[in-house]
């Protein structure tokens, strides 16, 4: 059992407002947090979240609101915090690349790495997509068009500082092969392998020129230049513990347990960030998770797209804890989805109105009326199945929590809710109750407290709220009936 655990999500750009794919990343990460903090306390845990302010797409959205840019930050950052705090997100911490601790760290890298050579000065000419803030060869995009964006490319001609990553690159290939599951899922290792077999890197350009971008951090060597959003961005994974201020807290958390992220910036997780570290002498990330996309019929929900549905609207209409079931739920984590509110409905509706609410409803209800809210004694053994099944749940569900499966695990966790449904159907404790079969009754009464306080146990990262509720119902010295967990949702 790791004695620490650092996990992070992205630091999100600060461009436009969060929407149901950030909120998604940070749901997960919460899940992995609270599950850790269980295992190995909660002064062992960091949980990482943040923003990333600067570059030409956030100097840009500032212009065209008509502020600003470092009050049009704060506010866009603030909303992702607002959004965290609704979402009931317990982070550690948050960084913005704006705070004076992180430009210190981005100072310090590129001063170490510009004095060890792998830094250097040259001369750009090309090819450059202001939105993505992407360099790109004659060849890559013969149409003029930005292969990852499909807008205008522009022609520009310029000196700027560059990384060596090609240096590093059988280095990092090495580890790749030796460190299975340092990429993960699989098919992202596989990609990535399969990226740096067929092609050679290039350097990174990690600067741009003040005259055209002066929203950065200024290159320490070179104050004309500032240093590109990218390499800026990926080392508040180290600037957030202390990489410039505090070596202790650093050499405490350092190296991250699992960088979480989806897709679309593995590259910069799974090369540019390992090779930064490897150029600097510190360890590699123990894991780097892409995991798949939301998407609203089959697009990737983006800003850009314009296709993105606001979480807030989801959170009042069906609850917190409803919504973050079914973003863990309803794809298993690394695959993409499809974000639709008729899925999210028909999940509120049967797994969690029908089944588990109405297995606590129906159990409070029994223990009520039969025995005034008091547990009875039990007075005998479960059913060998069921004792069986309550054994087994605790193990399986943490064995898919280290996974970072947690559809698979709330499947499981589902498998006892519905069996323990289907008992008091075969049961029929209502006729057991006529026939004074009081014995029989007093243990099927323990049994369905027993099984929904394992469920709710096996819960408790990955619906904290409903878990907390549940355990105080069904520990209480008068269990009572109370309202719904989660109340239908009508539709018409
Ligand atoms: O890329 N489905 O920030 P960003 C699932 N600042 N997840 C999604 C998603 C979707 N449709 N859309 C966004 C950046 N995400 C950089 C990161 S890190 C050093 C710098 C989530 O605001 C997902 O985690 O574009 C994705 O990787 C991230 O938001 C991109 O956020
Ligand atoms: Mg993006």
């Amino acid at each position: 059992m790791p004695e620490k655990f650092y996990i992070t999500t992205p630091i999100y750009y600060v461009n436009a407002s969060p929407h149901i794919g950030h909120s998604y990343t940070t749901v997960a990460a919460d899940t992995i947090a609270r599950f850790m903090r269980g295992r190995i306390g909660k002064e062992n845990v960091l949980f990482l979240t943040g923003t990333d302010e600067h570059g030409q797409k956030v100097q840009r959205a500032a212009e065209e609101a008509g502020v600003a840019v470092r009050e049009f930050t704060d506010r866009t950052s603030g909303k992702f915090r607002d959004l965290w705090q609704a979402l009931n997100i317990q982070y550690d911490d948050f960084i913005r690349t704006t705070e004076q601790r992180h430009i210190e760290a981005v100072q310090k890298v590129l001063t170490m790495l510009y004095d060890k050579g792998d830094i250097f000065q040259s001369k750009y000419e090309g090819l450059y997509c202001t939105p993505c803030e992407t360099f790109w060869t004659g060849t890559q995009a013969e149409d003029g068009l930005c292969p990852d964006c499909k807008r205008k490319l522009e022609s520009i001609s310029e000196t700027n500082f560059f990384f060596n990553l090609s240096k590093y690159q059988e280095a990092l290939m090495k580890h790749i092969a030796s460190h299975p599951g340092f990429i993960r899922p699989r098919i992202r290792e596989n990609e990535v392998m399969s990226f740096l077999e067929h092609n050679r890197l290039s350097d990174l350009c990690i600067s741009r020129p003040k005259e055209r971008l002066g929203w950065g951090i200024p290159l320490p060597f070179s104050p004309d230049h500032v240093t590109y959003v990218w390499f800026d961005a990926l080392i508040n994974y180290i600037s957030a513990i202390g990489f410039a201020r505090d070596r202790k807290k650093f050499d405490k958390f350092w190296p991250a347990d699992i960088h979480i992220m989806a897709k679309d910036i593995l590259r910069q997780h799974a090369i540019y960030w390992p090779i930064m570290l490897m150029a600097l002498g510190e360890k590699l990330p123990e894991v780097v998770f892409a995991h798949g996309w939301w998407k609203i019929d089959e697009k990737k929900m983006s800003k850009s797209l314009g296709n993105v549905v606001d979480p807030y609207a989801m959170v009042e209409k069906y609850g917190v804890e409803a919504y973050r079931y079914f973003l863990l739920r309803e794809v298993q984590f690394g695959f993409d989805g499809n974000f639709s509110e008729e899925a999210l409905v028909k999940r509120v509706n049967s797994d969690l109105a029908n089944d588990l609410g109405n297995l606590a409803h129906r159990s409070a209800t029994m223990l009520e009326k039969y025995c005034a809210g008091k547990l009875p004694e039990k007075g005998g053994a479960f059913p060998a199945d069921f004792d069986k099944a309550l054994k087994e749940l605790p193990e399986a569900v943490e064995a898919f929590m280290l996974e970072y499966n947690f559809s698979a695990a709330l499947e499981k966790i589902w498998g006892l809710i519905n069996k323990a449904n289907k008992y008091i159907e075969d049961t029929k404790p209502w006729a057991l109750a006529k026939e004074k079969k009081d014995k029989e009754l007093y243990l099927f009464l323990n049994l369905l407290v027993e099984v929904i306080k394992t469920v709710a146990a096996a819960l408790a990262a990955l619906m904290p709220q409903a878990s907390q509720k549940l355990l105080k119902q069904f520990s209480a010295p008068e269990i009572k009936k109370g309202e719904p967990l989660f109340p239908r949702i009508e539709t018409n």
